[in-house]
């Protein structure tokens, strides 16, 4: 029985060393290092980004969350919120190669304001929203989005109306339990 649980703890942590090492590989990690299993949308200068191409498509839902909280973009209205893939029953986070947009809804789609969140994985924004990159997109109104900005954090001169958009990680890492996603159709419970 020791002699079991010392094999499981040293394999674990062999293991862990090897998961550290190859998302340490600087350049390699990157490149779309296997090893590390990221996720990282390529995002062409001209047209839209393909990643996001039919996201009108996804599943959806209004966004609202279980606390009423304020969520950084005032005033706009209404807003949905678009994911690509559902996670597996019982899953305590969300996979790589999620995405989530969230969107106003003005009637003119070319007028609307979009934010993402791509579960990017591999020690991606470790010190943030653990996993995810944040993005900014334009809707070209045809059910495809263009990149603004993304990262792992908004740039400094971001704001709405004056009013600074604010820290994506501060935020969201109030529902850390929920893997940093806040909406009510996105409870990690509920899948
Ligand atoms: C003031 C707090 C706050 C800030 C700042 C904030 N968010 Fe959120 N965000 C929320 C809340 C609350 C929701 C859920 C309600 C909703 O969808 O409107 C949400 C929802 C989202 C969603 C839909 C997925 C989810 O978590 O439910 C995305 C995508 C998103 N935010 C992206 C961003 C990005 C990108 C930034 C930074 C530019 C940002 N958020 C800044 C509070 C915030």
């Amino acid at each position: 029985m020791f002699v079991r649980t010392v094999t499981a703890a040293s394999l674990a942590l062999v293991g862990a060393v090897t998961a550290i090492g190859a998302c340490n590989g600087g350049a390699s990690a990157a490149d779309g290092d296997a090893a590390c299993d990221e996720f990282n949308p390529p995002t062409p200068p001209d047209g839209p980004t393909p990643a996001f191409n039919n996201f009108c498509n996804w599943s959806s839902a209004d966004a609202m969350n279980p606390e009423d909280a304020a969520d950084g973009i005032h005033g706009l209205g209404a807003l949905k919120v678009y994911w690509n893939q559902s996670p597996p029953a019982g899953s305590k986070s969300f996979p790589i190669g999620t995405i989530i947009v969230k969107e106003s809804e003005q009637q003119d789609p070319t007028n609307r304001v979009a934010f993402a969140m791509v579960k990017r994985g591999c020690g991606f924004n470790v010190d943030g929203a653990n996993g995810w990159e944040w993005w900014s997109l334009s809707d070209n109104g045809d059910c495809t989005m263009k990149m603004l900005w993304r990262g792992v954090q908004a740039p400094v001169t971001e704001s709405y109306g004056g009013t600074p958009v604010g820290n994506c990680n501060g935020c969201h890492e109030q529902v850390v339990d929920n893997d940093y996603v806040w909406d009510t159709a996105l409870q990690l419970s509920n899948f």
